[in-house]
């Protein structure tokens, strides 16, 4: 099923404590991991099905890469490095946004988080 009719025809209609995780397909280097991968425009409808439409709490997870950080600049992130493996290996960016609905919990035992919670906390 198509992920944006998904979101609206079934993620809406699951409990109202559902938390939704979306992890979509890369928006740099995409060519290189998938055959048929989305191009900037579904980048964008995706965006906004997922701000304007999902009415369950969400985050999404992306690389950090600046056309995502505008179209999700309305919304709590933050950016944290990491390695990637999947073709050759180097260090990259990567970016988790969250809804405005979203509790998000003021302490973690993973450093990285603990470390973002601050700025989350004054961008809410
Ligand atoms: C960042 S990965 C998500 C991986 C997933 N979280 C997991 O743990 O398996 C993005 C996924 O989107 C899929 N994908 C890429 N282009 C797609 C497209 N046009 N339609 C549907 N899925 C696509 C890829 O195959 C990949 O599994």
């Amino acid at each position: 099923m198509d992920a944006e009719l998904f979101m609206e025809q079934r993620v809406n209609a699951l409990a109202p404590e559902t938390l939704v995780y979306c992890d979509p397909p890369y928006f740099a280097q995409a060519h290189r991991l998938y055959l048929n991968t989305y191009l900037p425009d579904d980048h964008t409808r995706l965006a906004r099905v997922i701000q304007g439409k999902l009415r369950r709490p969400w985050l999404v997870s992306y690389d950090g890469h600046p056309t995502i950080i505008s179209l999700y600049r309305k919304r709590r992130k933050f950016r944290y490095s990491l390695q990637y493996s999947a073709v050759r290996t180097y260090a990259g960016s990567e970016v988790f946004v969250f809804s405005d609905s979203l509790l998000i919990p003021g302490t973690s035992a993973l450093p990285c988080i603990a470390k973002a919670l601050p700025s989350l906390r004054r961008s809410a």
